[in-house]
């Protein structure tokens, strides 16, 4: 049989560290053993005298007056920190006394405290850091481009310059270049970071959309126009930075208008009456040369010369070969992560024959190329082996071809089938993209898939 200690109640009050208590004149009515001996006082003389004079740096006869209930207290004692709550007592509504009890006597559980506390703190900013710029819309910054040749830091040194200017800036270079990795950069770096980045890709969208999802609408202006309008995204990026990407596929009928905000600031929404002044910096893409289709007369010149103010132009990969064994080694480490493989070295040879290639889809095409190996290997070795390299399929099985009625025309599609294949991957199935590199309207391009049994 235990024994029943639940009237035991000197063996709580014992338990509870740094207990005292003082009544209404400030008088200590009660300390336990345990707070007489950690603040070095004899528990029997110091029963009614005022509490200062049994522990002068005492404040919790402070908490006697004031609207406060509860008080938590930081004090010193021989050289070591604690940390107290004290509690007013009240009976029948009237302030009877307080009490205090310790709730941490020794500096390494505060030590301990203070490191939880600063690791959460540091747990907070990262994520309100991640918040900031998942608010902002930035997904990139000059980091995030890499390479040492030449070429790149010619290009950083122009992200530099361009975003110290306000002007606008005409990013070109072929697809896969990095044109929006740059257009981020540039926002990132300039006094307009902590504003948007909006993005507009007009490629794509219906002729009559773009006007309003440029320039907004009032309510009313066309049959679904949302209840108060909508604003449009010069309006969303004011103070900030408009992304104006593929501006090569801008119609001719809405570059007047453009050209109208580019140059006074002020923009019209769709049925509206007021012109509205909007701040905004422009950074605009083109993966054609303007020039080209400003004399082939599907790009107005006064627009041209408006965007052209800073050109920065993007070096294909293929000039900047060098950079390849850095971009390949950036991609394996970003791989790793997604797709949990834990590759850590890469065959020399296999930079030798990436560099053989003159990569017209750029970066975006090498790092498809790379995932696409990363999935064949099982060790740790990134080798010539798991990719694609090309053979030298020139030759023609003769006996396979022969076993067709007509062996030119399943030859012919064959050949058709390979290239159409190969586009469509270079361009991740982006079917606009990929006809417009075969030369061919997006519409045959379907066509030709269907009837070649290529997966749409
Ligand atoms: N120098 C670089 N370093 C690292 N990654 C890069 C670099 N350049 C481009 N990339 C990456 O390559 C991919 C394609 O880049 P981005 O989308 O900016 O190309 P783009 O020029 O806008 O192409 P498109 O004309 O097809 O839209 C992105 O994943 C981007 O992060
Ligand atoms: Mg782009």
């Amino acid at each position: 049989m235990g024994r029943d200690i639940s009237t035991d109640y000197n063996l709580f009050l014992e338990a509870i560290a740094g207990l005292m208590v003082i009544d209404k004149n400030g008088d200590l009515v009660y300390i336990n053993d345990q707070c007489a001996d950690y603040i070095k006082v004899d528990r029997e003389k110091s029963i009614g005298k005022y509490i200062t004079n049994v522990f002068p740096p005492s404040n919790m006869q402070n908490l006697l007056k004031g609207k406060n209930k509860y008080n938590t207290n930081f004090y010193f004692t021989d050289g070591r920190m604690s940390i107290s709550t004290q509690v007013q007592l009240q009976k029948d509504d009237e302030v009877v006394g307080v009490l205090e009890y310790d709730m941490i006597q020794d500096v390494e559980a505060l030590d301990q405290l203070l490191e939880m506390y600063a690791t959460t703190l540091k747990e907070e900013m990262e994520y309100f850091k991640e918040q900031v710029r998942s608010f902002k819309n930035t997904k990139y910054s000059v980091d995030n481009i890499i390479g040492s040749s030449e070429k790149i830091k010619e290009l950083k040194y122009q992200i530099e310059l361009a975003a110290a200017s306000n002007s606008t800036i005409l990013i070109c270079g072929e697809t896969g270049t990095g044109k929006e990795l740059v257009a981020h950069s540039i926002h990132n770096l300039s006094a307009r970071a902590f504003h948007n980045f909006v993005k507009v890709n007009s490629a794509g969208m219906a002729e009559s959309l773009i006007e309003s999802e440029l320039f907004g609408y009032e309510e009313g202006a066309f049959t679904g126009a949302k209840k108060g309008g909508k604003k449009g995204k010069f309006e969303a990026a004011d103070q900030g930075t408009l992304f104006l990407d593929e501006i090569n596929q801008m119609p001719m009928s809405i570059q007047p208008k453009l050209l109208r905000a580019l140059q006074e600031g002020e923009i019209t929404p769709v049925g509206g009456v007021e012109d509205v002044n909007v701040n905004v910096r422009i950074v605009a893409a083109t993966n054609q040369d303007l020039s080209d289709l400003v004399s082939k007369g599907s790009f107005r010149e006064d627009l041209y010369y408006r965007l052209n103010v800073f050109p920065i132009v993007i070096p294909p990969l293929r000039e900047r070969l060098e950079d390849i064994p850095e971009l390949v080694e950036a991609r394996v480490q970003e791989l790793n992560r997604e797709l949990g493989k834990n590759i850590t070295s890469i065959e020399p040879e296999v930079y030798k024959r990436l560099q053989e290639y003159d990569w017209p889809g750029n970066i975006r095409e090498l790092h498809n190329r790379v995932e696409a190996a990363m999935n064949y290997t099982t060790g740790e070795v990134l080798k010539v082996e798991h990719f694609n390299f090309r053979v030298d399929n020139s030759r023609i099985n003769l006996d396979a071809v022969n076993r067709f009625d007509n062996p030119i025309v399943a030859v012919k599609k064959e050949a058709e089938r390979k290239l159409i294949n190969e586009v469509l991957i270079k361009f991740d199935y982006n079917k606009t993209k990929s006809a417009e590199y075969l030369k061919i309207p997006r519409t045959l391009l379907y066509q030709k898939m269907k009837r070649l049994g290529i997966d749409l």
